[in-house]
């Protein structure tokens, strides 16, 4: 079933008493949906969970290994995010794929690992300014979920995030019919791996640049069923406002 959703991917940004008071505050202004998850540094997941644990508000890890254990320097897995209270996993993010050259192959060893760990894992998919010049849009984000979601087994619970590179952290959103129209593809490739109907029924996320003024715009389209925030998740008070506006149009 889709799910209408808003997550903050806060990135290597606040330490573990800034991630709870963030989280207390959350807590205190959201009620029902649309369904929020956060996704702090490592550092702070055990933290955060627990200030949230009476709460629906999911935490994520915003990245792992595949592998359990092992000698992996500077490495955490999946069952460490999990023990430590994460539920949700961001997998392929931008970047990972672009600063720490993370390729198809490993983040499709990673949503492997996530779907055998009862990690629910958000795979990140994008094109760069570069590739949409040259229309490769299509080809990049067909081989980014073929490959990423190889071996995989069809769940409705598949959650993708569509974040054009070129608008991540720049300001610089995609349209809501640039978007939708990656969306309307992505639904396609699914159905055409898992059967006629099954991209309908996944939750497909934009992300990129998604702040206040802009996130109505990209809910009322049909095929974005909520976002993945960067910038704009940092402080409580406008996440909380992106999350009224997507409830505004989304839910009621
Ligand atoms: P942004 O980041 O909202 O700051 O563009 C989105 C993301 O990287 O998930």
């Amino acid at each position: 079933m889709r799910r209408i959703i808003i997550a903050g991917n806060w990135k290597m940004n606040k330490t573990i008493e800034e991630s709870v008071s963030f989280g207390l505050c959350i807590k205190k202004m959201f009620y029902g949906k649309p369904e929020v998850i956060l996704f702090p540094p490592f550092t702070a997941i055990k933290a955060l969970s627990d200030a949230l644990y009476d709460s629906d508000v999911g935490v994520g890890a915003q990245n792992m290994h595949f592998e359990s254990t092992g000698a992996f320097t500077g490495e955490i897995s999946p069952v460490m995010v999990k023990n430590a209270g994460a539920n949700y996993v961001l997998i392929g993010h931008s970047e990972r794929r672009h600063i720490f050259g993370e390729d198809d192959e490993l983040i499709n060893k990673k949503m492997i690992a996530a779907a055998g760990s009862e990690l629910t894992p958000i795979l990140c998919v994008g094109e760069t300014f570069y590739e949409r010049q040259n229309n490769l849009t299509e080809e990049v984000i067909e081989r980014q979920i073929k490959v990423g979601l190889s071996e995989i087994n069809y769940s409705k619970n598949v959650i993708i995030a569509y974040e054009p590179v070129w608008a991540i952290g720049t300001g610089a959103n995609a349209t809501p019919e640039q978007a939708s129209k990656v969306h309307q593809f992505i639904r396609e490739i699914i159905s055409s791996m898992y059967g006629v109907g099954s991209g309908d029924e996944i939750t497909v996320l934009y992300g990129g640049s998604v702040k206040p003024e802009n996130i109505e715009e990209l809910a009322k389209m049909e095929d974005i069923d909520g976002g993945l925030v960067g910038g704009a998740s940092l402080r409580c008070d406008t996440f909380v406002l992106m999350w009224k506006k997507l409830k505004s149009v989304k839910i009621c």
